[in-house]
């Protein structure tokens, strides 16, 4: 966590609204493997990071709400007997959507007054979003005693992003940023909901990210379409999701389907099996197995799912090309942020300098590299 960035949340906190809080840090999330996975009830690899998002938050005087945006430096003021979502609300529909599902459980708020901050850069695909929204149900239930469970309060924030921000997410960011373990991935079954954790020896490799710094339109609307097409596709083999289905099956329906569809749903099928060989990869110290599985998550991503862009494509051929790259590939939900790469140890430096040129020429555009350690999950900073 950056003490810099809580001593001015803190120290901001005190100014505005002249009490000591409650400090929470949310973490954001890197995700090895299994992507576009979790909405299917299938697997995933995430770890929560040391990047993320510090909340502080207290009790008000007042008769309504108050939360300042450190980042953007906007403050919002609203009652709690009318929280509705607003039209191109930004980062105060996290807050409010996270807010109404606390009510909808017949739980009552008193109003709070919040600050908060991050350092995950919005778009990165490192799930600011998921941060953000545990950090606010977090402190809410620390301050109001609300005796929500870690799951409980996850559910409300995926809820949160479905009814307030009209994306229709799965589980992975939500649970990777309130669960993570510092050191470890986590394996989840995002049927269950259960997870394993896993310290892994990368050996001679090191993880690093790659942001394109950019995120392209859109990519909301194409989430939920892919989503939709992955549900339409398992009801019409009287599935509960795509990870009850074989190929096999899949095949038999072939005909009713369009070619795309088909496509996408045996991209799904796949990498819900890539997850589970990668897990396997792991258990056997097998990194270059790994690595092999990441390249091939992103040819389906970026062929059959048809999430990646010309920005992701170009860093993960870059990669492919170098030689001490032995997997690499984009990362979240796609249309820009950041691929995740398995990098020789000692090659970071001559590999970044150079796919930094390299993507400065091609698209006119800094990418950003970035290190990142696991983290524990959202806790409270004493
Ligand atoms: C976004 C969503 C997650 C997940 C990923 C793709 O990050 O919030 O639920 O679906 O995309 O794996």
């Amino acid at each position: 966590m950056n003490k810099l960035l809580k001593e001015k949340i803190v120290s901001t906190f005190l100014k505005i609204y002249k009490s000591q809080p409650l400090v929470i840090f949310s973490p954001g999330r890197i995700n090895l493997i299994g992507e576009h996975t979790d909405y299917n009830d299938g697997y995933v690899f995430p770890a929560a990071i040391d990047k993320g998002i510090i909340a502080a938050v207290e009790k008000s005087k007042t008769n309504y709400c108050s939360v300042y945006a450190y980042d953007k430096k906007e403050e919002y003021q609203f009652n709690l007997d009318s929280i509705e979502p607003i039209p191109n609300g930004g980062w105060r529909n996290y807050v409010l959507g996270v807010i109404s599902e606390i009510q909808k459980k017949g739980i009552g708020l008193s109003p709070f007054n919040i600050v908060f901050g991050g350092d995950i850069p919005g778009g990165a695909g490192l799930s600011s979003s998921a941060a953000l929204e545990n950090s606010i149900v977090f402190g809410l239930n620390e301050l109001f005693q609300l005796e929500l469970s870690k799951k409980d309060m996850i559910f409300i924030s995926q809820k949160a992003e479905h009814n307030f921000v009209g994306v229709k997410c799965g589980i992975m960011d939500q649970y990777a940023s309130m669960f993570g373990i510092e050191n470890n991935f986590l394996h989840l079954d995002c049927r269950t909901i259960e997870a394993k954790a896993y310290q892994i020896d990368l050996k001679d490799y090191e993880l690093l990210l790659i942001n394109t710094n950019v995120k392209h339109n859109l990519s909301d609307s194409a989430y939920n379409n892919r989503r939709s097409v992955c549900e339409n596709v398992s009801a019409m083999l009287h599935k509960k999701a795509l990870r009850d289905m074989t190929k096999e099956e899949l095949l038999s329906i072939k005909s009713k389907i369009s070619e795309e569809d088909y496509q996408k749903v045996l991209y799904v099928i796949q990498e819900i099996d890539r997850t589970q060989k990668a897990a396997e990869a792991i258990e056997n110290g097998d990194i270059k197995k790994l690595g092999q599985l990441i390249f091939e998550s992103h040819s389906g991503l970026q062929h059959q799912y048809k999430v990646s862009c010309d920005e992701l494509d170009f860093l993960v051929d870059k990669a492919k090309e170098s030689h001490v790259v032995i997997g690499s590939r984009m990362m979240g939900g796609g249309f820009g942020g950041c691929t995740i790469n398995l990098i020789e140890k000692d090659q970071i430096n001559n590999f970044t300098s150079e796919v930094s040129k390299a993507y400065k020429k091609k698209f006119n555009n800094e990418c950003s590299i970035y290190q990142v350690k696991l983290s524990n999950g959202t806790h409270l900073v004493r």
